[in-house]
């Protein structure tokens, strides 16, 4: 049995907490205005509300909710900012054949309220994940800009979710505390499979989940904690990005580390998805790798026996492995803080097929400043144009002695890369790519 609150009514659901919120959504409560579009968190058509934020319901597991509050296309008709967008969608024209269209109210929901009283290229980054299959997005877009006019507030933000206990069902464990996680890290078994915000996990099983023995790490608030000491930030494991992009010491210590967290696909993937999922799924092309390769940071592993801290580039070992044991977990990320940085100069740049969601086909994480004794530092890594991701020490070595030699430095950075040619893209152009992402990152960073 799975208890789901949504749209303020308690369901009790005789289901499989393994399998997708949509489908319980849709199938079991006879909710269907969330719509199964890709199934793969790319089309934002399935966009409902938890706990505030908007997630795509086909990506997230049905015991992961209970205890959460869980707003649908449904429960937008008691909600001021909700009806608001229908009636502006309505008076725009916006609805064609209408099926992205609960999808985008839902995004939309989270977009204007957000974007309100800022620029309108604010609101249209914010609806990145969701397509309309229509074209219809000038006159969405018009829709929602005229509702973001208005600063509409809800009340559903302010609410806070009930505290969340230890669920233990079959095949699926989601503990509530520390103690609870280590208990069920003592004798992990073989099947025993970790999951956070399930994006990686759920695509790569095509949510066929429910062969899988769990541990949902989603119910440990204490993962999520991002802590700021003296010397290091300590971000927990299962903190997801949109807490990394908006967090003030991250922004300020590991700026580069925030400006990629704003880049793992659109919003609804990065209210769920989290730093420890990036770092365990150990793909070349994971954003969040390159940032914390030029910071050196530290993955502290957990396991029923103690912790170990391990440097970044020593945790991933190949293209989808780790140097994780069985029974450890990733607890969190140690990034070390420097306070004395002047005349920074941070970026992150990526590409790939599309603006928004795009897995990277190359990626530079960069940040050079100098001390106040006039030392300069300077930190490029590479991402998705090898095994692993890679710093450029002959880089680094020539733009602090001759901050000038740009190009000569993008020469060093592109030789750097050991691509592979995949369905993406071929590797003569991942070399190309990365040293014009490079000197383009250099130029926006110095120009801006
Ligand atoms: C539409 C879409 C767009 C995406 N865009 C990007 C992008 O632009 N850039 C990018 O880098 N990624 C992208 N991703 C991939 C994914 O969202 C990220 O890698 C994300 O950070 C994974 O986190 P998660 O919590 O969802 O991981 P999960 O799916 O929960 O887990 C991933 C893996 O890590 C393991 N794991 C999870 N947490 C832990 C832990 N604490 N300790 C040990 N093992 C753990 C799981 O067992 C699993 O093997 C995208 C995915 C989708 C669906
Ligand atoms: S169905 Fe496309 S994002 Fe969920
Ligand atoms: S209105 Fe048809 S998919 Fe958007």
């Amino acid at each position: 049995m799975t208890t789901v609150n949504v749209n303020g009514t308690k369901h009790a659901v005789e289901t499989d907490p393994r399998r997708p919120l949509l489908d319980v959504l849709r199938e079991d409560l006879n909710l269907r205005g969330s719509k199964h579009g890709c199934g793969e968190g790319e089309c934002g058509a399935c966009t409902v509300i938890v706990n505030g934020a908007p997630v795509c319901a086909c990506l997230v597991l049905a015991g992961s909710v209970e205890g959460a509050e869980v707003t649908t296309i449904e429960g937008m008709d008691n909600d001021p900012v909700g009806t608001e967008i229908v009636r502006n969608m309505a008076n725009a024209g916006a609805v064609q054949c209408g099926f992205c269209i609960p999808g985008f109210v839902m995004q939309g929901w989270d977009a204007v309220q957000r974007a309100s009283g800022k620029d309108p290229e604010t609101l249209r980054a914010e609806l990145g994940g969701n397509l309309c299959r229509c074209t219809g997005y000038a006159k969405i877009l018009e829709a929602l800009q005229t509702t973001a006019a208005t600063r509409p507030v809800s009340p559903i933000r302010a609410r806070r979710p009930d505290p969340v206990p230890d669920l233990r069902l079959n095949g699926y464990l989601r503990p509530a505390t520390m103690d609870a996680l280590r208990d069920a890290l003592r004798d992990p078994g073989e099947k025993l499979r970790v999951i956070a915000g399930g994006t990686d996990l759920m695509v790569q099983n095509r949510h066929g989940l429910e062969t899988l023995t769990l541990l949902d790490l989603s119910g440990l608030t204490e993962l999520t904690r991002i802590d700021s000491f003296d010397d290091r930030i300590e971000i927990g494991a299962g903190a997801s990005w949109t807490d990394i992009r908006e967090n003030a010491q991250i922004r300020e210590h590991a700026p580069v580390l925030a400006l990629a967290a704003a880049e793992v696909g659109a919003r609804q993937i990065q209210n769920r998805a989290t730093i420890g999922g990036n770092l365990a799924n150990a793909s070349p092309a994971a954003d969040g790798v390159p940032p914390l390769a030029i910071y050196d940071a530290q993955v502290l592993c957990l396991s029923a026996k103690g912790e170990r801290a391990v440097p970044i580039q020593a945790f991933i070992t190949g293209p989808g492995k780790t140097c994780l044991e069985p029974g450890e977990i990733i607890r969190a990320v140690s990034v070390p803080v420097e306070h004395d940085r002047q005349d920074t100069v941070a970026f992150f740049e990526k590409s790939g097929p599309r603006k928004a969601q795009t897995i990277s086909r190359a990626s530079v994480a960069c940040h050079i400043w100098t001390a106040s004794d006039g030392t300069r530092a300077v930190r490029i890594a590479i991402g998705a144009v090898a095994p692993t991701v890679r710093r450029v020490p002959e880089a680094e070595a020539l733009l602090r002695e001759t901050p000038d030699a740009i190009e000569a430095a993008a020469d060093l950075v592109r030789q750097a890369a050991l691509p592979i040619s995949d369905i993406r893209a071929s590797a003569d152009y991942r070399m190309d790519l990365v040293q014009g992402l490079f000197k383009r990152g250099f130029l926006r960073a110095t120009q801006a």
